[in-house]
Order: structure tokens, then sequence, then C-alpha cells
């Protein structure tokens, strides 16, 4: 594996093995990589966690992080992705952790570029490493991902979680449903009110309403969509015993979820930021060692 771009690019036997790489660091093992490496997080778009995260992981990893902000950086100058990345490389680098606005930006750094990209989210396309740290969730917790129902419920078009997600879970073995209003499917066969899948569901997985991918709509009422497509208090009490909850975050309370419920038994949203430090520990030192 050189770059991790899409989950489409992943085998299962990929997939398995990042997450039971990332199972042993949970258990306190340390990386086996023979060397410090020097690695940029390159955040075009806001970031709390998977830029703090793979910050940690990468730290964690004995790397040495080099400083960018996207903000101050020469692509305010006009500086192409390409140029931008190639830069970086010749400087020194061994990888650079992206998220960019555009979709596919990385199709630009395949041929010319030598470091390891990681793609942090690409627009509205991919974002492989909280798809693998969502999977490192659900199997910590059920152990396998045959015969689950998951249902995926909000923004899906607009979600690089939910495609990279439907990918991944599919090729598992889970039957995956997905839950919106019927202007956000996309190109997903979507459910438009929860029936019974609340009550068949093993895993409920609520993405947020991306307020900022979408042209102003005077009729969105967050009331009205909480009632109708979230998770109340009501929805929460009819899930069935051992049923969990997610949520990449950030989260809109009282949209997706009525905000006693995020922090509940059920929920594992928090978890997941925390299993994220030892998936993208898993996914850079896999990186990495590909290159030894
Ligand atoms: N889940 C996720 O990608 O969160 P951030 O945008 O805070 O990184």
């Amino acid at each position: 594996m050189k770059n991790l771009l899409s989950m489409e690019h992943l085998t299962n036997d990929e997939i398995i093995a990042i997450l039971d790489r990332a199972a042993q660091f949970e258990a306190g093992e340390v990386t086996t990589l023979q060397r410090s490496y020097h690695i940029a997080n390159l955040f075009f778009e806001p970031s709390t966690r998977t830029k703090t995260s793979f910050e940690m992981a990468e730290r964690n990893l004995g790397c040495t992080v080099i400083p960018f902000d996207a903000g101050f950086s020469s692509a305010l100058k006009g500086e192409t992705m390409y140029d931008t990345v190639k830069t970086l490389e010749m400087i020194g680098l061994d990888a650079v952790v992206i998220r960019a606005k555009e979709d596919e930006y990385y199709n630009e750094l395949l041929e010319g570029i030598h470091v390891a990209i990681i793609n942090a989210g690409d627009g509205a396309g991919q974002h492989p490493s909280q798809s693998l740290l969502d999977l490192y969730t659900i199997k910590k917790e059920f152990g396998s991902f045959e015969g689950l129902t998951i249902t995926i419920a909000g923004d899906i078009s607009h979600s690089r979680v939910a495609k990279s997600n439907a990918i991944a879970l599919e090729r598992l073995g889970a039957s995956v449903h997905y839950l919106c209003p019927p202007e956000w499917a996309g190109n997903f066969t979507a459910h438009h009110n929860w029936d019974d899948l609340i009550e068949e569901s093993d895993v409920i997985m609520l993405l947020r309403v991306q307020h900022e991918r979408h042209k102003v709509n005077k009729d969105f009422s967050k009331e009205g969509y909480h009632e109708q497509y979230g998770l109340t208090l009501a929805r929460e009490k009819q899930m069935k015993d051992g049923a969990i909850i997610m949520h990449p975050a950030p989260i809109n309370r009282g949209v997706e979820i009525d905000t006693t419920l995020v922090e509940c038994e059920r929920s594992r949203i928090f978890e997941q930021v925390q299993n994220g430090v030892y998936v993208r520990m898993a996914i850079v030192e896999t990186l990495l060692k590909g290159r030894e």
C-alpha cells in the first residue's frame, strides 16, 4: 500500500490488517518503524479530530510533524496542489495527510509524487481514515461485520463518510440501509422514514447536516429535520438491545441527535474519536513500512 486515497482501493485483507494493527496499538504495542519519518498535515478545510488525531498518531509513532498552515501557505498565492506536495517532498518529507475541498484532488498527485499520500477527506468524495475507525469501532463491539444491519442516516449525498463506509461495510458483509430526505440521496437508494429500521439496526450511524455545502434553503427547519430524520429520545427507546449509536462528528446537537443521547450508554461517538488515534497509527505505520 503506497497511499491511502479511497476505500475502493483497499482489499478486505488490507482493511482487516489495519484494524488488527490498531487493536495491537490499543493494547499497548509500540511501533516497529526503523527510523523517525517527517510528515505534514495539509488541511485546506476545517478539522478538529482528523487533524489532531493524525498528529497524535504521528507523534506516537516517533515521527517528526512538520507544521503546515494552509491559511498561510503559498496555496493562497495560487500554487497548485502538485507543486505544494512536490515542494514538501523536495524539502525531505516522507508523507503528507491532505484534506481538500475538491473531489479526488489526489488524481493530480498520482504521477511524479513520491511521498506517501493519506486522504483525510476530499470534498464530497471519500474519508477513508474515518471509515477505518468506524469499522474498528463496529468490529470492537460486534466482533465481525457479517449479518449486521447498519443504518446510515443524514446528509448522504454530501457525506464522504457515507460513501467510504458504504463501500467497506457492504463488502465486509453488513446489510446497509440509507435514510435521508429525498433530495439528499444522491446515487443511493434511500429510505425516507425510519419505519422498521430503528428496531432492526445493530448500528445507527448518524451524519452531520453539512449546511456549508447546501444552497441556502429557507424551508429547512432544524426541528422538522430532527422530528423526521433525527435520533429522537422516543426512537432511541425503540432500538434493540445491544444496538449502538455512532456519528463521525462534529455534531449538530438537537438536529441529527437529541443532545442527551450524545453520551448515552449506547453512544460510541467519543469512543470513535479515541479509536481514531490507534487506527491512524496503523494507517501511517503501514504506509511508512512500505517505504522501508
Ligand atoms: N469526523 C471528522 O472528519 O471530523 P473533523 O472534521 O473535525 O476532522
